[in-house]
């Protein structure tokens, strides 16, 4: 049966090392596997990018970059079913996600841990936007039909709730939407034994991210390549002396060899075969660093080479020929809800 592949990252700010090692690398690689008949959807979703608070002049520029990234990583955009878009350019997303919205039950959204951690954060000025996102992003995965999604465990419980509107809608209009894989399929399918979620090089219990000020635990993938050695050698750790893969007792040192791990393209379980035994931390900082400054002067060079002008036209290209997808779905649910006549 062909496959569809689908995942995006949103543009509000840099991206850092955990989105490549959560979403990047697990959709690169399943491009490099994909067979006759298989779609591939990367995307930006630009319209999430601002649930909370952003700089709008850079939006546009990071969502080019976003695209460059992904081509530097290894996206062919020739290859026939690759499709690259943003999101705002294609309206089926957001009429899509208006229909769902009234299938949603409010307390399943009131449910998502995601808000509740980003919502104690801000206060009182909390968008409805950020609520009502899990929507818009069961809109983008359904609308393709996606199987699978490539994405960090932190947004498991979005993945999850896409699936359950699927099957709630099929459940009373009939087969409309591909529900996607559960998760532990989700999870064999990027070869990947535990849900990833990069640490913070600071603070290895919370997680690596854009949006929280935290930068010398964050490595961006425009940091440059010393620089971000420099934060790798200086990551929290723990004096027991002893290389173990214990999220519960020495987080600092597993976050450390899950990168190694991961960027050395090997599975944990020989990462930890690798170091176990060893009483210095010092190595496996040193050659995890030398890995991280090998990926980043590669990535580097290589989105350096991509000029506005080339990403402009590749979007462009895949606007259109993604919009012919989603239209179809969007078309069998209007017919579906009753705002387009049915035969
Ligand atoms: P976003 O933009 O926050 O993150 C993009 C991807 O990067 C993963 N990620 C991480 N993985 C491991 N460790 C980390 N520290 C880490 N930080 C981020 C995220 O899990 C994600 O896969 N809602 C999504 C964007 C989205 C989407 C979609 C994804 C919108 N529509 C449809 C898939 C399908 C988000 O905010 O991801």
């Amino acid at each position: 049966m062909p496959k569809t592949v689908l995942t995006g990252l949103r543009a509000n700010g840099e991206l850092t090392l955990g989105n490549y090692l959560g979403a990047i690398l697990p959709m690169v690689q399943t491009l490099q596997n994909l067979e006759e008949g298989d779609k591939f959807f990367l995307f930006v979703p630009d319209l999430h990018s601002f649930t909370t608070p952003i700089d709008h002049t850079q939006l546009y520029r990071n969502s080019l970059n976003n695209i460059k990234i992904y081509l530097a990583s290894g996206v062919d955009s020739n290859r026939e079913n690759v499709f690259l878009y943003r999101q705002s350019h294609i309206p089926a997303h957001s009429e899509l996600a208006w229909i769902l919205s009234c299938f949603t039950y409010y307390g399943e959204l009131q449910r998502m841990i995601q808000f509740k951690e980003k919502s104690s954060q801000q206060g009182q000025n909390v968008s409805v936007g950020l609520f009502t996102y899990p929507i818009l992003m069961a809109a983008d995965i359904l609308l393709y039909g996606a199987d699978y999604v490539p994405v960090g465990e932190d947004q498991r419980q979005h993945l999850e709730l896409a699936r359950d509107l699927a099957i709630r809608f099929n459940n009373k209009f009939g087969e409309i939407f591909v529900v996607p894989q559960v998760w532990q399929k989700q999870l064999e399918f990027v070869k990947r034994v535990e849900g990833t979620k990069i640490y913070s090089l600071t603070d290895p219990t919370k997680k690596m991210s854009k949006s929280i000020n935290d930068p010398k635990g964050t490595i961006l993938l425009t940091d440059k390549p010393l620089d971000a050695a420099k934060k790798i050698m200086s990551a929290a750790t723990d004096n027991l002396a002893s290389i173990n893969w214990d999220w519960n007792n020495q987080p600092g040192i597993t976050n450390l060899l899950q990168i190694y791990a991961l960027l050395k393209n090997i599975p944990t379980h020989e990462a930890v075969k690798i170091w176990k035994g060893q009483t210095q931390y010092s190595n496996l900082k040193k050659e995890t660093a030398e890995l991280v400054v090998e990926f980043l002067t590669n990535l580097q060079a290589r989105v350096s080479k991509i000029t506005d002008a080339q990403a402009e036209d590749i979007l462009q290209k895949g606007e259109i020929n993604a919009t012919k997808i989603a239209k179809q779905t969007l078309l069998k649910v209007q017919k579906a809800v009753g705002v387009v006549k049915s035969q």
